[in-house]
Protein backbone atom coordinates (compact mmCIF):
# COMPACT_ATOMS: atom_id res chain seq x y z
CA UNK A 1 0.00 0.00 0.00
CA UNK A 2 0.97 3.77 -0.77
CA UNK A 3 2.79 4.93 1.98
CA UNK A 4 0.09 8.31 1.95
CA UNK A 5 -2.67 5.84 2.44
CA UNK A 6 -4.22 5.47 5.83
CA UNK A 7 -6.60 2.36 4.80
CA UNK A 8 -8.50 0.79 1.47
CA UNK A 9 -11.48 1.80 1.26
CA UNK A 10 -12.60 -0.25 -2.42
CA UNK A 11 -10.57 -2.52 -3.57
CA UNK A 12 -9.06 -3.50 -6.99
CA UNK A 13 -11.58 -6.39 -7.14
CA UNK A 14 -14.89 -4.28 -5.72
CA UNK A 15 -13.62 -1.52 -8.95
CA UNK A 16 -13.96 -4.35 -11.08
CA UNK A 17 -17.13 -5.38 -9.46
CA UNK A 18 -18.95 -2.07 -9.37
CA UNK A 19 -17.61 -1.36 -13.24
CA UNK A 20 -19.33 -4.39 -14.18
CA UNK A 21 -22.34 -3.78 -12.31
CA UNK A 22 -23.04 -0.44 -13.72
CA UNK A 23 -22.15 -1.12 -17.47
CA UNK A 24 -24.85 -4.38 -17.02
CA UNK A 25 -27.08 -1.86 -15.75
CA UNK A 26 -26.51 1.27 -18.01
CA UNK A 27 -26.48 -1.72 -21.06
CA UNK A 28 -30.37 -2.77 -19.99
CA UNK A 29 -31.91 0.56 -19.37
CA UNK A 30 -30.60 2.01 -22.84
CA UNK A 31 -31.44 -0.72 -24.97
CA UNK A 32 -32.70 0.41 -28.03
CA UNK A 33 -30.50 3.79 -27.05
CA UNK A 34 -27.27 5.26 -28.75
CA UNK A 35 -26.44 7.42 -25.48
CA UNK A 36 -23.36 9.85 -25.33
CA UNK A 37 -21.17 9.41 -22.34
CA UNK A 38 -19.44 12.79 -21.15
CA UNK A 39 -16.15 11.93 -18.63
CA UNK A 40 -15.72 14.65 -16.63
CA UNK A 41 -11.93 14.45 -16.49
CA UNK A 42 -9.89 13.82 -15.23
CA UNK A 43 -10.86 11.64 -12.31
CA UNK A 44 -13.42 10.16 -15.00
CA UNK A 45 -10.42 8.28 -15.97
CA UNK A 46 -9.62 4.88 -15.41
CA UNK A 47 -13.29 4.60 -14.10
CA UNK A 48 -14.83 5.56 -17.42
CA UNK A 49 -12.48 3.17 -19.44
CA UNK A 50 -13.44 0.30 -17.17
CA UNK A 51 -16.95 1.79 -17.63
CA UNK A 52 -17.31 1.17 -21.22
CA UNK A 53 -15.71 -2.25 -22.10
CA UNK A 54 -18.54 -3.23 -20.17
CA UNK A 55 -21.36 -1.73 -22.12
CA UNK A 56 -22.73 -3.82 -24.47
CA UNK A 57 -25.10 -1.48 -26.48
CA UNK A 58 -24.16 1.32 -29.12
CA UNK A 59 -22.71 4.68 -27.49
CA UNK A 60 -20.57 7.45 -27.56
CA UNK A 61 -18.05 8.94 -25.95
CA UNK A 62 -16.98 12.49 -24.81
CA UNK A 63 -14.83 14.67 -22.49
CA UNK A 64 -15.50 17.34 -20.33
CA UNK A 65 -13.10 19.52 -18.10
CA UNK A 66 -14.55 21.76 -15.37
CA UNK A 67 -12.80 22.84 -12.47
CA UNK A 68 -14.87 22.77 -8.80
CA UNK A 69 -12.03 22.09 -6.28
CA UNK A 70 -8.98 23.48 -5.19
CA UNK A 71 -6.93 21.17 -2.51
CA UNK A 72 -9.74 19.73 -0.59
CA UNK A 73 -12.28 22.49 -0.56
CA UNK A 74 -15.17 22.56 -3.07
CA UNK A 75 -15.30 25.78 -4.35
CA UNK A 76 -19.01 26.41 -5.01
CA UNK A 77 -19.17 27.25 -8.82
CA UNK A 78 -17.48 25.50 -11.53
CA UNK A 79 -15.64 27.25 -14.67
CA UNK A 80 -15.56 25.37 -17.77
CA UNK A 81 -11.90 24.22 -19.16
CA UNK A 82 -12.64 22.29 -21.98
CA UNK A 83 -16.30 21.86 -23.85
CA UNK A 84 -17.77 18.81 -25.16
CA UNK A 85 -16.97 18.67 -29.19
CA UNK A 86 -20.46 16.64 -29.60
CA UNK A 87 -23.83 18.51 -30.26
CA UNK A 88 -25.73 17.14 -27.61
CA UNK A 89 -29.32 18.18 -28.93
CA UNK A 90 -32.02 15.95 -28.58
CA UNK A 91 -29.31 13.07 -27.02
CA UNK A 92 -29.57 11.04 -24.21
CA UNK A 93 -26.73 12.17 -22.13
CA UNK A 94 -24.82 9.59 -19.15
CA UNK A 95 -22.57 12.39 -16.89
CA UNK A 96 -19.98 10.23 -15.78
CA UNK A 97 -17.69 11.64 -12.58
CA UNK A 98 -15.57 10.30 -10.11
CA UNK A 99 -17.63 10.85 -6.80
CA UNK A 100 -20.32 13.17 -6.00
CA UNK A 101 -19.85 14.66 -2.17
CA UNK A 102 -21.69 18.58 -2.48
CA UNK A 103 -23.79 17.76 -5.53
CA UNK A 104 -22.60 21.31 -6.52
CA UNK A 105 -20.64 19.78 -9.80
CA UNK A 106 -22.97 17.33 -10.70
CA UNK A 107 -26.47 19.76 -10.25
CA UNK A 108 -24.70 22.32 -12.10
CA UNK A 109 -23.60 20.32 -15.48
CA UNK A 110 -26.93 18.37 -15.51
CA UNK A 111 -28.47 22.30 -15.58
CA UNK A 112 -26.21 22.43 -18.85
CA UNK A 113 -26.90 19.87 -20.60
CA UNK A 114 -30.30 20.80 -19.92
CA UNK A 115 -30.46 23.94 -21.52
CA UNK A 116 -28.71 22.64 -24.62
CA UNK A 117 -31.53 20.60 -25.11
CA UNK A 118 -30.36 17.34 -24.36
CA UNK A 119 -33.23 14.82 -24.70
CA UNK A 120 -32.26 12.77 -21.33
CA UNK A 121 -29.79 13.65 -19.01
CA UNK A 122 -28.64 10.66 -16.40
CA UNK A 123 -25.70 11.14 -13.62
CA UNK A 124 -23.41 8.10 -12.97
CA UNK A 125 -20.55 8.67 -10.28
CA UNK A 126 -18.02 5.36 -8.94
CA UNK A 127 -18.85 6.87 -5.67
CA UNK A 128 -21.13 8.90 -3.60
CA UNK A 129 -20.14 10.66 -0.35
CA UNK A 130 -23.50 11.67 0.70
CA UNK A 131 -22.60 13.53 3.81
CA UNK A 132 -21.34 16.00 2.45
CA UNK A 133 -25.09 16.85 0.10
CA UNK A 134 -25.30 20.42 -0.23
CA UNK A 135 -27.70 20.12 -3.83
CA UNK A 136 -30.23 17.88 -3.56
CA UNK A 137 -29.48 16.02 -6.75
CA UNK A 138 -30.53 12.42 -8.33
CA UNK A 139 -27.39 10.54 -9.02
CA UNK A 140 -29.16 7.22 -10.92
CA UNK A 141 -25.77 5.44 -10.65
CA UNK A 142 -23.65 5.21 -8.43
CA UNK A 143 -20.95 2.55 -7.45
CA UNK A 144 -20.40 2.67 -3.87
CA UNK A 145 -21.20 4.83 -0.93
CA UNK A 146 -18.16 6.22 0.98
CA UNK A 147 -18.02 7.54 4.34
CA UNK A 148 -16.78 11.56 4.73
CA UNK A 149 -13.34 11.64 4.29
CA UNK A 150 -10.99 12.61 1.45
CA UNK A 151 -10.09 10.10 -0.76
CA UNK A 152 -7.75 9.48 -3.45
CA UNK A 153 -6.79 7.01 -6.38
CA UNK A 154 -8.48 5.21 -9.24
CA UNK A 155 -8.39 8.85 -10.87
CA UNK A 156 -9.19 10.45 -7.84
CA UNK A 157 -6.49 13.45 -6.86
CA UNK A 158 -5.17 15.36 -4.36
CA UNK A 159 -3.22 18.33 -5.68
CA UNK A 160 -2.71 16.16 -9.04
CA UNK A 161 -1.22 13.19 -7.16
CA UNK A 162 -2.54 9.39 -6.77
CA UNK A 163 -4.52 8.57 -9.49
CA UNK A 164 -2.28 6.05 -10.73
CA UNK A 165 -3.43 3.95 -7.35
CA UNK A 166 -5.05 1.16 -8.35
CA UNK A 167 -7.69 1.24 -5.35
CA UNK A 168 -9.68 3.61 -3.85
CA UNK A 169 -7.94 4.54 -0.03
CA UNK A 170 -8.26 7.31 2.57
CA UNK A 171 -5.03 10.00 2.72
CA UNK A 172 -3.66 10.34 5.61
CA UNK A 173 -5.08 13.82 7.35
CA UNK A 174 -1.25 15.50 8.55
CA UNK A 175 -0.85 15.31 4.23
CA UNK A 176 -3.40 18.33 4.05
CA UNK A 177 -3.94 19.51 7.14
P1 LIG B 1 -18.96 18.24 -5.48
O1 LIG B 1 -19.22 19.36 -6.46
O2 LIG B 1 -18.71 18.75 -4.10
O3 LIG B 1 -19.99 17.15 -5.51
O4 LIG B 1 -17.57 17.61 -5.85
C1 LIG B 1 -17.39 16.84 -6.93
C2 LIG B 1 -15.94 16.86 -7.35
O5 LIG B 1 -15.05 17.15 -6.29
C3 LIG B 1 -15.54 15.51 -7.86
O6 LIG B 1 -15.68 15.45 -9.25
C4 LIG B 1 -14.10 15.37 -7.43
O7 LIG B 1 -13.26 15.79 -8.46
C5 LIG B 1 -13.94 16.29 -6.26
N1 LIG B 1 -13.93 15.56 -4.98
C6 LIG B 1 -14.91 15.48 -4.06
N2 LIG B 1 -14.57 14.70 -3.02
C7 LIG B 1 -13.33 14.26 -3.30
C8 LIG B 1 -12.42 13.37 -2.59
O8 LIG B 1 -12.68 12.84 -1.52
N3 LIG B 1 -11.23 13.16 -3.21
C9 LIG B 1 -10.89 13.73 -4.40
N4 LIG B 1 -11.71 14.53 -5.08
C10 LIG B 1 -12.91 14.80 -4.54
MG1 LIG C 1 -13.92 15.52 -10.60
Amino acid sequence: MNKDIEKILVTTEQLKDLTSRLGKQISKDFQGKTPIFIGLLKGCNPFLSDLLKEVTIPCEVDYMKVSSYVGTESKGSITIINDVTCNVKGRDIIIVDDIVDTGRTTALIKNLFEQRDAKSVTLCCMLDKPEGRVVDIDVKYIGMVVPKAFVVGYGLDFNELYRNLPYIGVLKKELYE
